[in-house]
């Protein structure tokens, strides 16, 4: 992959060296000092590979929209039920039913929206089996278990606020009617209505807020096997009848999302071309509207997945790497229809199901999905949000499917035990990277070779805070090799740096409520060359480092 060239003077190389440490206190300096020795030691007996990075700080591009470090639970194995949700009477220590050990978890990655109720759940919701009595009913989409309701309207918003995130509702256009989402919004909203009564009643006097709306989850797929045009014409009533009526939204209104596409072939093409035209050709943005265009990519590889999510080697390491850069083509595709039909880019696509999907663990309910969370995971997940940040003109929403136990999740829990994946750790060195504003990096990647896979060795993303720091984000996807990374600043010098980097001893290392700490992070030190960063990336490592920098 290229993706441009720098020409560091052989002068500004050979100025004096010298190495920062992490801060300013020299004992800290002195352990890491250690800690890098150490590093020389243990890692390469391999040669580190030389990559330069040419940072052009001046050229700020969009806002990375916080946005795209969202996430989705669904009703689905054990995401809400055990994962988040134990009830009011459970030994586990809860606030209102809700696990007290995943709010904190979650509070510290700065979760900023969430989506619920599904997925393929979502289209066979009835929202008022979750207010007031609660109903017993199924769940046939996943493991044909009883769903009991407990975890309703009001529970869900509770949720979402003790972890500081916007709700994002996914409404049932599958098997619900404009009717039934329109009263759940006005439920929800409200301030006078005898619906709003109903939810004060149901302990709630304020309208909630309701900052995304989905209207449908994979209309063309579990979601009612619908063509294009059909779903235009459901899309245009409920977009028109289901409203916000909560009076503090009026400055920010709820967005609304459509359903887009699934793939990158033509049907999928098609279904983008069918959306945005209709968009476009609206007589009346009144009539109808949209916000958002939602596309779901999971990394599988073949259907049904088969890949193990632990227990495998460089090979499937390799492969899974390459089928999950393959957002870069995807997002580029359908970015590319939406520009023709909305080239102000007032339609955002929000990439709202992502992430791997590996083989059900042995033993585990098939419906349930349940897979292991490994470092690879950690990088693959470093490479998608690099992909939305570098396309965060049009991208502007994400949510990784999905936040506990299932598929890629953020935590794991098994009764009172509570683990963070190494996916968990990659989101939470990104933090800084929400609402910063997109710097161009210009890198030449460099090959990764194993077999006839061939991966870039590098991928580097750059962001500057609303302080004015600066941020980077590089990944060494070579698990063989440390990489040297030499980051020149056009305009600017580099002052300090400090950072963490994530590794583990292999490719598919994970954490375990036994060894909960085998994939976390650990602090790295820069050296400052001449005005430039130079740092050794360790091999298969996610790396983030903030850093000073004053004006030449
Ligand atoms: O995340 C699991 C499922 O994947 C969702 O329910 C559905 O939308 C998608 O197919």
């Amino acid at each position: 992959m290229f993706l441009g060239f720098t020409c560091v003077s052989q002068a500004a190389r050979h100025a004096k060296s010298r190495w920062l440490p992490v801060s300013p206190d020299l004992t800290r300096a002195f352990l890491l000092g250690l800690s890098l020795i150490a590093m020389a030691t243990t890692v390469p007996r391999a040669v580190a590979q030389k990559v330069q990075l040419s940072v052009e700080v001046s050229k700020a591009g969009p806002k990375i929209d916080r946005n795209i470090f969202g996430q989705f639970t669904e009703h689905l194995g054990h995401g809400v039920y055990d994962g988040l949700w134990v009830g009011p009477d459970s030994t586990i220590p809860n606030t209102r039913g809700i696990r007290n050990d995943v709010v904190a978890a979650l509070k510290a990655l700065n979760v900023p929206n969430l989506r619920w109720p599904g997925g393929c759940f979502a289209d066979e919701y009835h929202w008022r089996n979750g207010i007031g009595q609660r109903a017993i009913t199924l769940n046939p989409n996943w493991g044909g278990v009883t769903e009991p309701n407990t975890f309703g309207t009001h529970e869900f918003m509770d949720f979402v606020d003790q972890i500081g995130a916007a709700a994002y509702l996914s409404i049932n256009v599958g098997s619900g009617t404009p009717r039934e989402a329109a009263e759940w919004l006005e439920y929800l909203t409200a301030a006078h209505t005898t619906l709003a009564k109903e939810r004060a009643a149901n302990g709630h006097p304020e309208p909630y807020w309701v900052g995304y709306l989905g209207i449908g989850n994979e209309s063309w797929g579990c979601g009612g096997n619908m063509t294009p045009d059909y779903y235009l014409s459901q899309l245009k009533i409920y977009s028109r009848f289901v409203r916000n009526f909560n009076p503090a939204q009026d400055k920010q209104p709820m967005w609304k999302i459509a359903v887009g596409p699934g793939g990158s072939e033509r049907e999928w093409t098609d279904w983008t071309e069918a959306i945005m035209k209709a968009y476009q050709n609206r007589e009346w943005s009144w009539s109808w509207d949209i916000n958002g265009l939602s596309m779901h990519s999971y990394t599988v590889g073949h259907w049904p997945p088969s890949f193990a999510s632990v227990g495998f080697g460089e090979k499937e390491y390799g492969q899974i790497l390459k089928y999950t850069l393959d957002m870069e083509e995807l997002v580029s595709k359908h970015s590319a229809i939406m520009d023709k039909y909305d080239p102000q880019k007032k339609v955002a696509l929000i990439v709202d199901e992502w992430g791997a999907w590996y083989a059900p663990l042995p033993g585990s309910n098939p419906g349930f999905l349940v897979q292991q969370n490994s470092l690879r995971d950690a990088i693959l997940a470093a490479l998608n949000l690099n992909i939305f940040a570098r396309h965060a003109d049009r991208v502007r929403m994400a949510n990784i499917a999905q936040m506990i136990n299932v598929l890629q999740a953020m935590i794991m829990t098994d009764k009172e035990k509570l683990v963070l994946t190494p996916t968990y750790y990659v989101f939470k060195m990104y933090v800084p990277f929400e609402d910063a504003t997109f710097v161009p990096v210009a890198f030449h990647a460099g090959t990764y070779t194993h077999g006839d896979i061939s991966l870039p060795r590098i991928d580097a993303i750059a962001a500057k805070d609303g302080a004015g720091r600066l941020w980077m984000a590089i990944t060494n996807l070579d698990p063989n090799q440390p990489v040297e990374v030499e980051a020149s600043l056009a305009g600017f010098t580099v002052k300090s740096a400090a950072g963490e980097t994530l590794t583990a001893a292999k490719v598919d290392s994970v954490n375990t409520f036994d060894a909960p700490k085998t994939v976390v992070p650990k602090p790295i030190s820069a050296r400052v060359d001449g005005g430039k960063l130079t740092l050794t990336l360790e091999p298969k490592s996610v790396t983030v480092i903030s850093v000073q920098i004053d004006n030449r």
